[in-house]
């Protein structure tokens, strides 16, 4: 896939989706800074010194439910780092974690013509060594000791784990969630359409976070956030 490189953009995402709606089917997009990085639930992404970048899919090139494309991407994200020796785990459903601290945020969005859906925009940041978080974030958020100017390598591990795990079954990726999981046997606080807190117990078939919640009611998480600190 051709990689299209850019200084700075606002949100490669937002470029992604405005390529998609001019008629682009595929293609990746590398940006060396964001200044309006967007993250899940309209939150804003810090985009200094990392790797930003949004893959263009063809709905033909996704062979599971949508719902589960973000789940996968966390495996291929995660292995391309593990393989480089990154102790990363997986925080349902979009982040990935180094030592307790996230270091990627994965953002996947469909873009629609009317009801039909002409794509599926991947956006993933991963913060590499010399990102300065601002204060708000520097106890949350940390940083891959890997050179920023190499991250264009990083992007093509990716890339290339991204087509295994788009060949590979639900099943298996299944497995590889389960076993780099950082939140399974914990107790998380989940908000979204369905708010409270329980302990994570597994994942479904489908990446969806099966909780047991205080009342001994079990559900299962489809969408929204979970967050494993726990305040008494
Ligand atoms: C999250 O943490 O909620 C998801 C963050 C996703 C950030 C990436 S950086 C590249 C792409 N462009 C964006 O504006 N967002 C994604």
């Amino acid at each position: 896939m051709k990689i299209i490189k850019y200084p700075t953009l606002p949100s490669t995402n937002t470029k992604a989706k405005e390529l998609l709606l001019s008629g682009v089917r595929e293609g990746v997009l590398l940006a060396d800074k964001q200044t309006a990085g967007r993250g899940r639930l309209g939150r804003s992404f810090f985009s200094e010194n990392g790797l930003f970048t949004s893959i263009i899919l063809a709905p033909d090139k996704i062979p599971f439910a949508p719902s589960f494309l973000t789940s996968a991407v966390a495996v291929a994200v995660c292995r391309t780092l593990r393989e480089m020796n990154f102790a990363i785990s997986i925080k349902w459903v979009n982040d990935l974690y180094l030592e307790g601290k996230k270091v990627c945020g994965i953002l996947t969005e469909a873009v629609m013509n009317g009801n039909e859906i002409l794509g599926y925009v991947v956006g993933i940041g991963i913060n590499l060594d010399g990102a300065k978080f601002p204060e708000e974030l520097a106890e949350i958020a940390t940083a891959i000791p890997f050179p920023c100017e190499k991250k264009e390598e990083l992007l093509w591990n990716i890339l290339q784990n991204l087509d295994i795990v788009l060949h590979e079954s639900t099943d298996s990726l299944v497995g590889y969630l389960t076993e780099n999981s950082v939140v399974l046997g914990k107790c998380v606080r989940f908000f979204g359409a369905k708010e409270g807190e329980g302990l994570a117990l597994r994942l479904d078939a489908l990446g969806g976070l099966v909780v047991k919640t205080a009342e001994n009611e079990i559900l299962t998480l489809t969408t929204g956030e979970i967050s494993l600190r726990i305040k008494n």
